[in-house]
């Protein structure tokens, strides 16, 4: 199992290919599922702002678009720009829909460059959910 450490590098290596021209705010993440795979993804802008998509829900669709159907167990997130870069409300319901049913842990970067982490049941409670 890849350790927290490592998935945080990866998301860091990946932050680095950013598209964000408007914001200038780079963002990286590697999702790890319960097969072992990992997938990474950046966040894409838009000159129409509202269509960029965020780095989690970029990871996440490729592991999807990979053939991915294990549960989410981590995703590590990583910004240059801040420390303890929580997923937004919507990359939150993401992640909370691939975790099916599983508490998963999402892994940051602390203000001294230290790993620390936090569960979506604890930033996404009482979420919805249809199935
Ligand atoms: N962003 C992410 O990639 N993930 C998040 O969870 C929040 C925000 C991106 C979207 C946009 O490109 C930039 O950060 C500034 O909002």
């Amino acid at each position: 199992m890849t350790s927290n450490k490592e998935l945080l590098e990866k998301a860091k290596e990946i932050s680095q290919r950013a598209y964000c021209p408007y914001s200038n705010f780079q963002v990286g993440a590697c999702a790890l599922f319960e097969s072992g795979n990992f997938y990474v993804g950046c966040n894409i802008e838009n000159s129409s702002y509202g269509l960029s998509l965020c780095a989690e829900r970029n990871a996440i669709s490729t592991a999807i678009a990979n053939g991915e159907i294990s549960k989410l167990v981590k995703v590590a997130i990583y910004s240059p720009k801040s420390s303890k870069c929580f997923p937004c409300g919507a990359c939150r319901q993401w992640i909370q829909e691939f975790a099916k049913g599983y508490n998963t842990e999402i892994i940051l970067e602390d203000e001294n460059g230290e790993c620390c982490s936090c569960y979506i049941d604890e930033i996404l409670p009482y979420s919805f959910n249809l199935i």
